[in-house]
């Protein structure tokens, strides 16, 4: 029992090319509506007496799955590529009845229904439809296609197309930013990567007036390129850690040894991290000396491919400060020397990275009130057994020395948020040679020693001449006394 299932518009033409418009009596032209039973076959006739070639256009009215979704979804074209059927096709009910040098197009549907209801159009042309569009060296990555280029070295894409004598015009497009355009089978585009062009695409297409929708190919760019390296860092209780966090393509890493160096780039030592990059540092305990763990920290790390540094490692750097109380650096005089009756400057240097410096100085727990000056210099520390240069601050004092009594212990105290620290430093007299003690104050001493001899020695003379005085006069008396 055949059922009658539906319309079928069918149109057949000839393709508007004026090469094929010559031969008229070839041109075979039909519009007509078909009606097919369900279950039924049904053979759309196209023929063409040259060996031209053919594709069938087929606009359903309904999807087979969703006749009652949008109307936009119910039409879509499918079509025949050539002799073959377009491996996209599902429709296994198609066949394409001829041959490439046959001139028949005749398209076999089986097993009518519905779902075949629809307009079915036949074109014919000299030569096929743009077929086997393709960017050159695509390589798949995590599913995706790719074309790899390295970052600052030359990359060339090339697209080709098989189009036979009508030739496509080829289109590739970056991001839609920037257009070459060739009326030729192959298309090619040199350029210099960056890394900006990572996962950019780039879409190759084939227009030809015999396609209603131009042959796209789409590929990804997959830029190689070497890392840029920063460091990050936690926190523990006991630990600073410092995380290497390299950021490449691909994203495969090496690390080498961390380097440990001055803030003025003296190098102090190697450390060999975790292999996956994080260097653990103690945090410092010790509050009096050079924190051992400050410094600039360089991490290295490669991903195979050498930067445009000319470098295969990338270096990421980072500084770090303890938290500690003013440090009096290895450099300060702990004895400083002055002259009596003048002015000098106590001097001391300090190291001090957190928060700002307050310093007080005291005689014998007697604080001074006294002149000082800051100011930033550079001076050495050790830290790990090298003499370092650090930046410090120099503190002076100025003192006057009027009194013997300052020449003594002074005690120094600077304090930051973190806590204080102190420095004694003892003033001694000032020595020119070998020594040879400041003149004024051997002078000092001398007179002192001379004045105290003089004035012993006029007491004596006094004190004997007042005797002498004392005896001659009682003498005289005596004699006097007698004589009367
Ligand atoms: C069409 O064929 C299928 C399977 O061969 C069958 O189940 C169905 O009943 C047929 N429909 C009609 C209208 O003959
Ligand atoms: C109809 O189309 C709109 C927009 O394309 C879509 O959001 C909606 O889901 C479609 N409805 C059905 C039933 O498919
Ligand atoms: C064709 O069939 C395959 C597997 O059955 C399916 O994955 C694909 O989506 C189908 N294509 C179309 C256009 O329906
Ligand atoms: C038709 O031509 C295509 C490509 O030119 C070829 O792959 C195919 O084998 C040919 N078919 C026949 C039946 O000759
Ligand atoms: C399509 O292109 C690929 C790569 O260039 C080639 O290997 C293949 O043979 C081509 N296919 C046809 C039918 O020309
Ligand atoms: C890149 O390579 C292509 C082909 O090898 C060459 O034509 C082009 O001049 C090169 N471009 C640069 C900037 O070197
Ligand atoms: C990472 O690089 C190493 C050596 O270069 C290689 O053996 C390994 O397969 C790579 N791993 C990944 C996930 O690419
Ligand atoms: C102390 O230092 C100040 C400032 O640097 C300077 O002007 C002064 O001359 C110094 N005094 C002595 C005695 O060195």
């Amino acid at each position: 029992m055949a059922f009658f299932s539906g319309l079928l518009e069918l149109l057949v033409i000839h393709n508007v090319l004026c090469v094929l418009c010559s031969s008229e009596q070839d041109v075979y032209y039909k519009y007509e509506t078909v009606y097919v039973g369900t279950n039924e076959t049904v053979e759309l006739y196209c023929y063409r007496f040259d060996q031209s070639e053919c594709a069938w256009r087929i606009s359903k009215k309904a999807l087979p799955s969703s006749k009652d979704s949008n109307a936009t979804d119910k039409t879509y074209i499918l079509y025949t590529d050539g002799h073959l059927l377009n491996p996209k096709l599902n429709n296994t009910n198609i066949d394409i009845i001829g041959g490439n040098n046959t001139g028949k197009c005749n398209l076999k549907i089986r097993r009518f229904t519905t779902v075949d209801e629809g307009s079915y159009t036949c074109k014919f042309w000299s030569r096929g439809l743009p077929f086997n569009l393709t960017i050159h060296q695509v390589i798949m990555k995590k599913g995706k296609k790719v074309v790899r280029g390295i970052e600052g070295k030359n990359l060339t894409i090339v697209c080709t197309v098989k189009s036979g004598r009508l030739a496509a015009t080829l289109v590739l497009r970056t991001n839609g930013i920037s257009t070459w355009k060739e009326r030729t089978d192959c298309v090619t585009y040199s350029f210099i990567p960056t890394k900006k062009e990572n996962m950019q695409s780039i879409v190759c297409s084939a227009y030809s007036t015999v396609l209603d929708n131009p042959l796209s190919f789409k590929v990804q760019l997959d830029i190689q390129y070497s890392p840029v390296v920063e460091i990050t860092r936690r926190q523990t209780e006991h630990k600073l850690i410092l995380i290497c966090n390299p950021s490449g393509n691909p994203e495969n890493y090496t690390f080498g040894n961390w380097e440990h160096w001055s803030e003025f780039k003296e190098h102090i030592q190697n450390l060999e991290g975790t292999p996956d990059g994080t260097l653990p540092l103690p945090k410092s305990t010790n509050n009096k000396w050079f924190p051992e763990t400050d410094g600039i920290y360089k991490c290295k790390a490669s991903n195979g491919i050498y930067g445009t540094n000319g470098h295969l490692y990338q270096i990421g750097t980072t500084l770090v400060h303890n938290k500690v109380p003013p440090i009096f650096v290895i450099t300060n005089k702990p004895i400083q020397f002055g002259r009596y009756g003048q002015k000098m400057n106590l001097t001391v240097l300090l190291y001090n990275k957190y928060g700002t410096i307050q310093t007080t100085i005291s005689k014998q727990n007697e604080p001074l009130h006294t002149e000082t000056i800051q100011e930033t210099i550079k001076t050495q520390d050790i830290s790990h057994d090298v003499i370092l240069t650090v930046s410090g601050i120099k503190i002076t004092f100025q003192l006057t020395l009027d009194k013997i009594e300052d020449f003594t212990d002074y005690t120094i105290k600077a304090c930051n948020e973190m806590g204080c620290n102190e420095l004694t430093v003892k003033i001694t007299p000032a020595r020119l040679s070998n020594n040879i003690y400041d003149v004024t104050v051997m002078l000092f001493v001398s007179l002192v020693v001379i004045a105290v001899a003089l004035v012993k020695a006029v007491w004596i003379v006094v004190l004997i001449v007042l005797a002498v005085v004392l005896a001659i006069t009682v003498l005289t008396a005596f004699f006097t006394t007698i004589a009367y």
